[in-house]
């Protein structure tokens, strides 16, 4: 690899890229920063280099290697900072593992990110992504988010309305892609069990249970993702690979007259319409395309088969993407990010 002109102890000499697709894909070079004041170390010596800042690997499809460096944070930190009568703000390193999160919130009886049990992926890009599930998303949690400059090492604290919250989106995934590397985020979470229990029929699966905790949810929701997600340990996949699409309610009632069994979600500016489904009545679900295929119990969610290469999941993405918009008239995209 040559002299690296920073800090050798950062430096990974395994270039392999992690992600959970389980693609081959190499860097240039791999650094992991186990503090901001590492990774502001780090910054001047990228200055002429791509950067790619990845998080746990999982909403990620590589299609060829990376010619550049590529950043991991190493924050590892957890702790309530403050409270009050109802709330407790947790602040937690970039590099912590999602679901580790969760469950110390539940343990600590605190609730809020019980229903985002199990989501891959690392606490920096919960921020970055908007991960949600179960009608839960993470800026319903998130207070601030700490972040640094990429360009120039300055420090940026970024409150919850500054960040321009949407599905799966941000001002981190849009105006500022690239700009900044979350290092903290803080999340607000209630000291009282609230449960969010209307999304699709998990108030019947939690049964009549007289005092329901937010551990009990918890419990039930990791059920249901196992049965119906794959583990990316067997078959490497990426969650869901597309984004549920927002429709116009003029189109969405057209729809509705020829397709009466569409399930479908009222949101602000449209309805949601499930892409998963879309892909099914194209028939796709459980179908291959080379070595990539699409899961036979969820068809949001392309999976390799073995031995795929990205190039392989984007031509049966590109392949659906045609089949759904000829037969519903509806685009999607990829809610993975495709480098
Ligand atoms: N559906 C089908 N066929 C399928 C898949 C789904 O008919 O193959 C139907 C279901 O029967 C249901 C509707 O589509 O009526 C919605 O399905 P589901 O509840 O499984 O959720 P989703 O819309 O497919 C979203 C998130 C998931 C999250 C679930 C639960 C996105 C892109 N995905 O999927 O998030 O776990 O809701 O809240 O919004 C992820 O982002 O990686 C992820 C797994």
């Amino acid at each position: 690899m040559g002299e690296s002109p920073v800090n050798c102890k950062l430096v990974r000499l395994y270039r392999r890229i992690d992600n959970t697709f389980g693609i081959e894909a190499k860097a240039n070079r791999w650094l992991e920063y186990r503090s901001e004041e590492e990774l502001q170390r780090v910054i001047p010596a990228l200055h002429s280099e791509r950067v790619l800042h990845v998080g746990g690997g999982s909403n990620l499809l590589f299609t060829r290697d990376f010619d550049g460096t590529v950043l991991h944070s190493g924050i590892r930190f957890v702790a309530p900072v403050a409270a009050d009568a109802e709330s407790v703000w947790v602040r937690v390193g970039a590099a912590i593992v999602w679901d580790d999160f969760v469950a110390y919130t539940v343990a600590n009886g605190w609730s809020g990110a019980e229903n985002l049990s199990l989501i891959p992926g690392e606490v920096g890009a919960s921020a970055v992504q908007n991960i949600g599930a179960y009608g839960v998303e993470a800026k319903d949690l998130i207070d601030t988010v700490e972040c640094v400059s990429l360009k120039d090492g300055s420090r940026r604290v970024f409150r919850n309305e500054e960040c321009n919250y949407a599905y799966r989106s941000s001002i981190f995934k849009h105006e500022l892609k690239g700009q900044y590397a979350v290092t903290y985020v803080t999340y607000r979470l209630k000291k009282q069990f609230v449960p969010h229990l209307e999304y699709g029929n998990l108030r019947e699966q939690l049964g009549s249970v007289a005092t329901l905790s937010a551990a009990d949810v918890r419990r039930k929701i990791i059920e249901v993702r196992q049965s119906k997600l794959p583990d990316p340990k067997v078959q490497g996949n990426a969650g869901s690979f597309f984004m549920n699409p927002i429709v116009s309610r003029e189109k969405f009632e057209s729809l509705r007259a020829q397709y009466p069994q569409m399930p479908f979600y009222e949101v602000t500016d449209g309805v949601k319409i499930p892409a998963g489904w879309m892909i099914e009545q194209c028939g796709w679900k459980g179908r291959s395309l080379g070595r990539a295929g699409v899961y036979e119990k969820q068809a949001l969610i392309l999976v390799n088969r073995g031995g795929a290469t990205g190039e392989d999941v984007v031509r049966l993405c590109e392949t659906i993407q045609k089949d759904v918009a000829k037969k519903f008239g509806i685009e999607i995209y990829p809610e993975v990010n495709v480098i």
